[in-house]
């Protein structure tokens, strides 16, 4: 069995034309993966593949190895002549995805079939360029753009269009790309006008069309069979303003937006203003439930342990100390509790606590209109401080309930224990958790929802009802809940299992359970300024190590939404690396080493050997 050399390569992708290429590549490709796949139980790989399947997101494949080879893309068949990549990864790439797979944006699963991570674009561009012998991979020489006619162009437009399943636009994007001379953009601009000028066509049959332009079509093509990962885009910042831009600055934000895969600008702030009007709609709603609640609530909660207090109206902006922009969104009134003497269970406010406005709104809407909200984002993005924080500022009880231990169903409702009642012994019922929460006017939080059991999660949905909470086993008392008590889920997922291959414990969630959530608020991380802004304002780095740290992390978040990495770097970790930068600076005077310490100490001991790898090589780029 050997390999194919690169002459033959060279011919299969010589050949002119998308098809005729890959046809030639699986050829060449066959006998090694015929004598490979022999020790690999196909069947098993594409049954336990979260990407095959008969889901609409998936693909049906067929467990042999011709199927499989049939299903990959040009660069990894080309790898796997080469052998920059290996049988073995392709299989892991099919098997796991979301770890050793390659994402994409064009295909329905989400991920390139059986394209391993591994296979980066350097290496696609280092393998092009030992077949076509040139740095640059793609010969200009392949076609002569001055001996094009503008029908010419026009029919590669028509191929492209057709082949690659892209837009006339996208089109003529990849066909400029290839030769930088102006009189070949302007035949494109020219192609490009009569394309869209012009009504119903005929495709000319690829067979008949001469050899430049098979040629062009085919170099062309190439630029939509390789996928580079996405990167995880950042949540913009310029939403602030609520108001739409002026329509010349509004399409180069579009662009940014688009480019960073984002709806665009106007949607956007539709969507934020749409809350803001939902919000004044609930708030006559809201009005009428607090003027009863304040009438009625002042001797309400006066018992033991907590002191007794009133809800007020309050305008949110000034709750929460916004100015400009922001203070014009949030010009509506949201409950604020009144307490006459500090309540214990109303957290600390943390000034450096960074509110997003389109979460934040959710939150508040949730509160006005009691109606449950699940708050769901990737580890350490400031769901549960989210949380705390609003109770913070509205002086709302915070209670919380983490599902991500194995909590059982006795620990929720209560139980009978043995009490000592004047020398004899007696059994009384303890209330758990939940009935305490229900009775309390409260912000609970049940934390880490996704990972709660089915049992657990039935008892939830009946309580979250608003009929109350049955304790049968204390004979059957009905627990009512407050009418300030306010229900919040927070989740990695949202409630259907785990798909990103990062939270393996997360459970598909009973509809029924789901169902009682009126609101899907998705909490996304910090933005590189907001995190600036947030070492600043704890930690003294200077500039350039700032930087340092801020690229680091920005980095590591890319490596972790991408599955390189299992270890998230959540801001509890950033603060902690950037205080002990400071502190080891401190110590020994010398900022590198003081660096490399403070990684080594705050980051890197906490992974994997495999996350090591990959994060160590972030450091030594960008941390040196
Ligand atoms: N927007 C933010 N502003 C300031 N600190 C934040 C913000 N988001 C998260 N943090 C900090 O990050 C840490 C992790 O947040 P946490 O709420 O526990 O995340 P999650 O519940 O999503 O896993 C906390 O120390 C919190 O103070
Ligand atoms: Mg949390």
């Amino acid at each position: 069995m050997t390999k194919p050399t690169t002459d033959d390569l060279r011919k299969a992708y010589g050949l002119g034309g998308y098809s005729a290429t890959r046809a030639e590549l699986r050829k060449l490709v066959s006998p090694m993966l015929e004598v490979q796949a022999r020790h690999t139980d196909l069947a098993g790989l594409i049954d336990s593949s979260p990407i095959c399947g008969d889901e609409p997101h998936q693909m049906k494949v067929r467990p042999t190895w011709s199927a499989i080879r049939d299903a990959l893309d040009l660069d990894t068949l080309t790898a796997l002549c080469m052998g920059s990549v290996k049988w073995t990864e392709v299989t892991e790439a099919i098997r796991s995805p979301a770890h050793l797979g390659a994402p994409s944006t064009t295909s329905k699963s989400g991920y390139t079939f059986g394209r391993p991570h591994s296979l980066t674009s350097e290496m696609v561009a280092a393998n092009n360029a030992a077949i076509m012998g040139d740095a640059e991979f793609l010969p200009t020489v392949a076609y002569e753009p001055s001996t094009f006619g503008l029908q010419d162009v026009i029919e590669v437009h028509d191929h492209i269009v057709e082949r690659c399943e892209v837009s006339t636009n996208d089109a003529f994007s990849a066909m400029r790309k290839y030769h930088s001379t102006e009189e070949w953009h302007d035949k494109c601009s020219a192609a490009q006008n009569m394309v869209e000028l012009r009504g119903a066509y005929e495709i000319s049959a690829y067979s008949e069309l001469p050899e430049r332009v098979k040629n062009c079509i085919a170099l062309t093509e190439l630029q939509f069979d390789d996928v580079d990962a996405p990167t995880e885009p950042e949540a913009p910042t310029t939403v602030a303003k609520y108001e739409l831009p002026a329509a010349a600055e509004s399409s180069l934000i579009d662009l940014a937006l688009k480019n960073a895969k984002l709806p665009s600008i106007a949607t956007l702030i539709e969507e934020i203003n749409g809350a803001s009007a939902k919000i004044a709609e609930a708030q006559a709603k809201a009005e009428a439930e607090a003027s009863l609640m304040a009438s009625a609530s002042a001797p309400t909660v006066a018992s033991g342990a907590y002191p007794s207090g009133k809800v007020r109206l309050k305008v949110a902006a000034d709750v929460f100390g916004f100015t400009g922009a922001k203070r014009k969104t949030f010009d509506f009134k949201i409950p604020v509790w009144e307490w006459d003497a500090p309540h214990p269970l109303v957290p600390a406010i943390d000034e450096n606590y960074i509110f997003r406005a389109e979460s934040l709104l959710m939150v508040l809407y949730s509160i006005i209109t009691n109606q449950p909200a699940w708050l769901h984002g990737h580890t350490g993005c400031g769901k549960t401080t989210k949380l705390e924080q609003v109770a913070a500022y509205t002086n709302f009880p915070f209670m919380r309930v983490n599902f991500d231990s194995e909590i059982s169903r006795a620990d929720l409702i209560g139980r009978d224990t043995l009490v000592n009642d004047g020398g004899a012994t007696a059994s009384t019922f303890v209330e758990g958790i939940l009935p305490q929460m229900l009775q309390t006017p409260c912000i609970a939080c049940f934390d880490e929802c996704d990972f709660m059991r089915a049992d657990v999660a039935y008892v939830m949905q009946r309580s979250l009802e608003g009929n109350g909470l049955l304790l049968t086993e204390d004979g059957g008392r009905l627990i009512k809940p407050h009418p300030m008590f306010r229900a919040f889920a927070t989740a990695n997922t949202v409630g259907q299992g785990d798909e990103f291959g990062m939270y393996q414990g997360a459970r598909v969630q009973s509809q029924a359970f789901l169902n009682r959530f009126k609101t899907f608020v998705h909490v996304p991380y910090m933005t590189a300024t907001e995190r600036r802004k947030l070492i600043t304002s704890h930690h003294k780095l200077k500039a350039d190590t700032l930087d340092k740290v801020c690229k680091y992390i920005t980095e590591h978040l890319e490596a972790f939404t991408n599955a390189k990495v299992l270890q998230p770097i959540s801001p509890r970790n950033f603060m902690a690396f950037s205080q002990a930068i400071v502190a080891f600076t401190d110590m020994f005077g010398d900022e590198a080493k003081a660096i490399e310490m403070a990684f080594d100490m705050t980051i890197l001991n906490a992974c994997t050997t495999q996350d090591k790898a990959v994060l160590k090589g972030i450091g030594n780029r960008v941390l040196k």
